[in-house]
């Protein structure tokens, strides 16, 4: 990754998820362990595993990134985000499970530090309905992943709970549309 693109954009996304990312991060591990069936699903999407290098972008505390990483120990998972926060909670995490196929490093999908066709597989769970430019997101995405390779993407449904009024408080460019 060159240095330009290892910047820390400290953004108004990264502000906020810098900001929330400890209580997030609970939260999300509580809603992960619960999500059984779509969980399942958006990992099946990427096996089988093999020799891969899997880009889990927008990784938060990086719970994908460490299950496949644990489902798949023949593969390299890299765990990128924006927030500087999330990236220290999820390098911890990696650490207390002892899982050593995986790394985290600030980065931004908008312009990913990376050589084209870089990645077998990517997961990208939340993010394209919070980055500011969605179209230039997806162009990464296509530009860093292998000709064949795999995408398993997920974004959530608009409701009125709880958590997508907060996640609503996002800046206005970024809100879930
Ligand atoms: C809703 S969270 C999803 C986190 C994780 N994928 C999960 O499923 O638990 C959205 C994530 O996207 C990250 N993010 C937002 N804008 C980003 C950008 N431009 N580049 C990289 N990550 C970004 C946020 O910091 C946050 O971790």
């Amino acid at each position: 990754m060159t240095k330009a693109t290892q910047r820390h954009d400290k953004s108004s996304i990264a502000r906020f998820y810098d900001s929330m990312g400890p209580v997030y991060a609970r939260m999300r591990q509580y809603g992960h362990n619960r999500d059984g069936s779509t969980k399942t699903c958006l990992v099946d999407a990427l096996t089988p595993f093999e020799d891969d290098i899997i880009l889990d972008i927008g990784t938060g505390p990086g719970m994908y990134a460490i299950d496949i990483a644990t489902a798949a120990p023949s593969c390299r998972v890299i765990g990128i985000d924006i927030s500087e926060t999330f990236i220290d909670i999820a390098k911890e995490s990696a650490l207390s499970a002892k899982i050593n196929n995986v790394e985290f490093a600030l980065g931004n999908i908008e312009s990913l530090g990376f050589a084209d066709n870089h990645f077998s597989k990517i997961i990208c769970a939340g993010v394209i309905s919070v980055v500011h430019q969605r179209k230039q997101a997806i162009n990464e995405l296509a530009r860093v992943l292998r000709p064949g390779g795999t995408l398993a993407v997920r974004e959530p449904c608009r409701s009125t709970g709880a958590f997508s009024r907060f996640v609503f408080g996002l800046p206005a460019e970024s809100r879930i549309r």
